[in-house]
């Protein structure tokens, strides 16, 4: 597939969306971008200010879970391309809360898979859909994911995503539609909301607040600098083969623990406080329940066969997102709403 005209792109306010718009919009001005989003707790539409009076990006505020809402979306813009991000992408709340995570990660994807379907004298280049490593479930201490492994998801999170894979799969099987789709290891990076590790731990350092590690820290994650996903995402897009999958990921393995000490090396030396004294506020909390052990990606495929790999190294990248957390204070004020307030409350003080 070449470059694509018109492209919608769901959940585009939110983490890796609003950093893949930021990369994409004036990179490809002849391509319009349109950002579908609703606006939930996760999107925010101060990480897309330096854009949004780009001539080739539109915001259009609509909720996949409702069929007649992306219905007229699509009639309104018809575009040739679907990237879609938009999801419940936290996995304490799905545990806490999993129907919204059914309702948009299955529902939702599959009503943009049936406006594409039935999208009539539109050109349909591809949908592509962006899902997670979870979908496989948990390692043990060797081996990695690759494209073949078995799913096996443990969490209401794990599982929509895994569900909305094989919805995508199948449109591809059953109705010939051009799709591809793309599981990757944990991102990091500006813009994160700050419910997961990198910035949740990034404030409460910087702030003099606990970091909270559930249960021995041992937990392994591979982490990914957001833009590597992104540009890995938009290689997928244009030079991918329509029905396959790509795994992404970092070739940078740590332990949870490891991760979090590293945070509190990185911001020691940007506030010039003793490194110990962060040490000191770390505090081990109650465990996940079905807490998946170790991820880890095997992305020889997209190597390979597209020429795709991580740029940006652990250290580099952590520096650059510390950073950017110091230098955006009111980004951070403003995500930081009285639903923040009390996610935070009721997550951390039971536990
Ligand atoms: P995020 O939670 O930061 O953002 C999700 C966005 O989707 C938000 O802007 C939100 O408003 C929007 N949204 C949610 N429900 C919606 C609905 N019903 N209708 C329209 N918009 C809706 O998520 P993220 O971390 O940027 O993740 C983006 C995608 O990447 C997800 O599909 C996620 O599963 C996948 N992914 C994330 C990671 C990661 O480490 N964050 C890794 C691999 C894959
Ligand atoms: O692997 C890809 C997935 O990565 C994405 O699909 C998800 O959308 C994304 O949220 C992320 O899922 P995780 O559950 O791995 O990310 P999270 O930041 O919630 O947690 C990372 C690890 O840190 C995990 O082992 C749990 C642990 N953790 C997390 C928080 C928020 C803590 O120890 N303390 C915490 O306060």
């Amino acid at each position: 597939m070449g470059n694509p005209e018109s492209i919608l792109v769901t959940g585009g306010a939110g983490f890796i969306g609003s950093n893949w718009l930021s990369l994409m919009v004036p990179r490809f001005p002849k391509c319009q971008f349109i950002n579908v989003d609703s606006l939930t707790y996760a999107g925010n539409l101060a990480s897309l200010q330096h854009i949004q009076e780009s001539e080739n990006y539109r915001f259009h505020r609509a909720d996949i879970r409702d069929r007649d809402s992306v219905n007229d979306v699509w009639m309104t813009y018809r575009p040739d391309t679907v990237v879609h991000f938009a999801a419940e992408s936290h996995v304490d709340r799905s545990i806490s809360g999993p129907i919204e995570f059914i309702e948009t990660n299955v529902i939702g994807t599959l009503n943009l898979l049936e406006a594409f379907r039935t999208a009539g004298d539109t050109d349909r280049n591809r949908f592509h859909h962006i899902s997670t490593d979870e979908v496989y479930g948990s390692l043990g201490d060797e081996g990695l994911f690759t494209e073949e492994t078995r799913y096996d998801p443990s969490s209401p999170y794990s599982a929509s995503k895994a569900a909305s894979d094989h919805l995508v799969r199948a449109y591809h099987r059953t109705y010939g539609l051009p799709v591809t789709i793309t599981n990757c290891s944990n991102n990091y990076g500006p813009r994160q909301f700050p419910e997961k590790l990198f910035p949740l731990m990034i404030l409460n350092a910087m702030e003099g607040k606990s970091l909270p590690v559930y249960g021995t820290g041992t937990n392994v994650r591979d982490w990914l600098y957001v833009d590597d996903h992104c540009e890995a995402i938009w290689t997928v897009l244009t030079e991918g083969v329509s029905g396959e999958t790509y795994n992404i990921g970092g070739n940078s393995e740590r332990t949870n623990l490891e991760v979090v000490h590293s945070i509190c090396r990185a911001v020691a030396e940007e506030l010039g406080r003793p490194f110990e004294d962060l040490l000191g506020q770390i505090t081990y909390v109650k465990d996940r329940p079905g807490h998946d052990f170790r991820y880890a990606i095997d992305a020889s495929k997209i190597q390979a066969d597209l020429g795709w790999s991580p740029k940006e190294s652990f250290e580099s990248g952590l520096k650059k997102t510390v950073q950017w957390y110091l230098q955006n204070p009111e980004w951070i004020a403003q995500v930081r709403s009285g639903e923040y307030r009390q996610w935070i409350e009721q997550n951390y003080t039971q536990r």
